[in-house]
């Protein structure tokens, strides 16, 4: 298969072609296919119907090899490739009744919801789920983490991992960490993702958080459009990665606590929601005391539902075993807390301190962005 991809299989196409993809970071034709005519024109200087040409070419080169469907096809058909599309459980029950088995692959599900809503905890959780053996809900497949905000943690794999008995070791030897600095290497990251990808058997995608650099660089109204256009860019590329390569790609956003303020004002053309308009599933998570709700918005085939789970050790858990593993916890503390008192409360009310802080700093990035 990987011989069917080489770009030099395309008719056409020989060796200066080659270089001159490569050396902008298209390596084979299914990176063809994910950046589009006009922009290897772009970023090859090559007129805009040769690249035409190649990308078309490209595309039916895929067709003829089995890996794309044909541009007019009949719903069996359709139907049919839907059966190719695998599915992550997310290791709880609560959540896999949601997402009707799990993530699915050809597909981006965006996670939104406010700050320590589990978005991060929920993409920690997938990146293990997804190595299990396809006998057990996973596609016995790798990830690519691409993370921005510095908030992917090797400690909490190693714990989800040992909570459902795999060998800690082994699934973070098939995590490959993409730290992105900036929403250009952000984007830059994914462009050259297509030999990683294959290389690694890369099932899954994340990019936690896809939205977050690009709202810090690009602050104020004049800038928004340029903003919007850039991450419509990126958001559109890791959607046809995911449904090129049949992987599952997940993209968190931080947003306020009401789902309404997502982005701005969702109805506003300057402000839009390129993410929600790009994305097949959408889920939105939201802190109710220790318990975490999670809803499914916007799907084209699931029902709007909303189910309760917890964050444990364990990553995203139900909320009967996150339950049973605190009463062990409070029997064995009880004891304790007899000669101390009130540390948990402390906590508590430290927790409720930096909701209020950040949830004026958002409604200050709020009002910048809508000057
Ligand atoms: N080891 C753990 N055991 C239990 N709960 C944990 C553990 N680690 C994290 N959590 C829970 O996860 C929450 C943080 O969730 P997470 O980092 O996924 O939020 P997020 O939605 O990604 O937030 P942000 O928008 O700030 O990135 C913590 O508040 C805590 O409740
Ligand atoms: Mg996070």
């Amino acid at each position: 298969m990987v011989e069917d991809l080489r770009l030099d299989s395309l008719e056409g196409v020989g060796p200066v072609t080659t270089r001159k993809l490569s050396d902008a970071g298209v390596h084979n034709v299914m990176d063809l296919i994910v950046r589009g005519p006009v922009e290897i024109a772009e970023i090859t200087g090559m007129e805009k119907d040769t690249a035409e040409k190649i990308v078309n070419k490209a595309r039916q080169h895929l067709v003829e090899t089995g890996l794309l469907s044909r541009d007019f096809v009949k719903a069996t058909e359709v139907y049919k490739r839907r059966q190719d599309i695998g599915k992550i459980t997310t290791g709880t029950n609560c959540l896999d009744t949601l997402f009707d088995g799990g993530i699915e692959t050809q597909a981006l599900t965006e996670v939104y919801g406010e700050f320590g809503s589990g978005k991060t905890q929920f993409a920690h959780t997938l990146s293990v789920m997804v190595q299990k053996p396809k006998t057990e809900g996973g596609l016995d497949g790798g990830v690519l983490y691409i993370d921005t905000e510095n908030t992917f943690r090797p400690e909490r794999i190693v714990s989800i991992a040992q909570a459902h008995e795999m060998d800690p070791e082994k699934v973070l030897d098939r995590i490959i960490v993409a730290r992105a600095y900036n929403s250009a290497h952000q984007t830059l990251i994914l462009e050259e993702a297509g030999p990683v990808i294959e290389e690694n058997n890369i099932k899954l995608i994340v990019v936690d958080s896809a939205v977050g650099l690009f709202r810090a660089e690009y602050l104020g109204r004049g800038t928004l459009s340029n903003r919007q256009q850039k991450l419509n860019h990126f958001v559109h590329m890791l959607s046809r990665i995911a449904e090129t390569y049949n992987c599952a790609a997940i993209a968190t956003n931080q947003v306020m606590a009401s789902p309404d303020v997502f982005f701005g004002d969702p109805t506003r053309p300057i402000g839009g929601n390129v993410v929600a308009h790009t994305s097949t599933y959408r889920i939105y998570f939201k802190k109710s005391g220790k318990k975490r709700i999670a809803r499914m918005v916007d799907s084209p085939h699931h029902p709007e539902e909303e189910v309760i789970f917890a964050l444990g050790e364990a990553g995203v858990m139900d909320l009967e075993d996150a339950e049973k593993k605190t009463t062990k916890k409070t029997t064995k503390k009880a004891t304790k807390k007899e000669k101390e008192s009130e540390p948990e409360t402390a906590i508590e009310s430290a927790e409720l301190e930096t909701v209020q802080a950040t949830e004026d700093a958002d409604s200050d990035d709020l009002e910048s962005l809508e000057e």
